[in-house]
């Protein structure tokens, strides 16, 4: 049984139809990649995920509970959170107060408690050392860990990352890769949309492809690396480069 999974999910923006008739479903415990170009609808699925947005058709599940229609404050309590693609912390507060909001938000637990489990979170995370610093004087990096960690505080089962490997170094994202794979040992269950095709193909169990709203393709990684459609709408001369 699918922890997550939509059913021919539509979404339309006016005259663009961002999302049409999308499949997909995630096993507890599982990566999902998604990839696609530009444009392709991933943040807008994700969207539709998260409550952000109501599907013009079909539905998500979360444990075979509709949840299409419920708010993201709902989702969120369920147990579904987002990393964003533009990273947005409170800036003016640390980066301890910062992750405790995700466990007052998600968990509806009182402070000392979110307090201790912020602080759990962020020894885990590598923040440990920067948990008394304003979050909006540290580096780029740390806020992706940042955001990664305000996920971990909600409680959430499933954490949907929405290129939050973008700009970071090799090693950088190797770090990453490592604390992904930790947080699934823990037995979360993780979609990562991602262009950088060396780490989605390197961590994810599966992956779907996007384009123009469509699922073009999907399949494991090495499936995915050779798939004539994919290759002609997405990886084109890239895909070489990393094999
Ligand atoms: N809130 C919105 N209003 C109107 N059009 C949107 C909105 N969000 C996204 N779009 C459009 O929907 C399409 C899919 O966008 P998006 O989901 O952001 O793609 P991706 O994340 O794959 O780059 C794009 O054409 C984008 O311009
Ligand atoms: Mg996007």
């Amino acid at each position: 049984m699918p922890i997550l999974e939509g059913r021919n999910i539509t979404k339309k923006f006016g005259a663009l139809t961002a999302v049409h008739s999308v499949d997909f479903s995630v096993e507890k415990g599982e990566i999902l990649g998604m990839i696609g170009p530009n444009g392709a609808g991933k943040s807008t699925l994700f969207g539709l995920i998260m409550g952000v947005y109501k599907p013009d058709e079909g539905e998500v599940t979360f444990k075979e509970r509709r949840i299409s229609g419920l708010k993201p404050h709902e989702i969120c309590r369920m147990g579904i959170a987002k990393t964003s693609q533009i990273v947005q912390p409170f800036t003016e507060m640390t980066v301890l107060e910062n992750v405790l909001v995700g466990g007052l938000y998600g968990k509806n637990l009182s402070l000392s408690k979110a307090a201790q489990e912020a602080e759990e979170i962020l020894e885990f995370i590598g923040l440990g050392a920067l948990k008394r610093t304003a979050s909006g004087s540290i580096t780029v990096p740390d806020r992706r860990r940042l955001e990664l960690a305000r996920a971990l505080a909600t409680g959430a089962e499933v954490i949907l990352l929405d290129e939050n490997m973008a700009g970071l170094n090799p090693t950088e994202i190797e770090a990453v890769l490592k604390l992904l794979r930790e947080i699934r040992d823990q037995g979360k269950t993780l979609v990562v949309v991602e262009h950088i095709m060396r780490a989605v193909m390197g961590i994810s169990d599966r992956i779907i492809v996007l384009n123009y709203g469509e699922k073009i393709a999907e399949g494991i990684p090495a499936e995915i690396a050779n798939h004539q459609k994919v290759i002609e709408a997405y990886l084109g001369e890239r895909h070489t480069s990393y094999r």
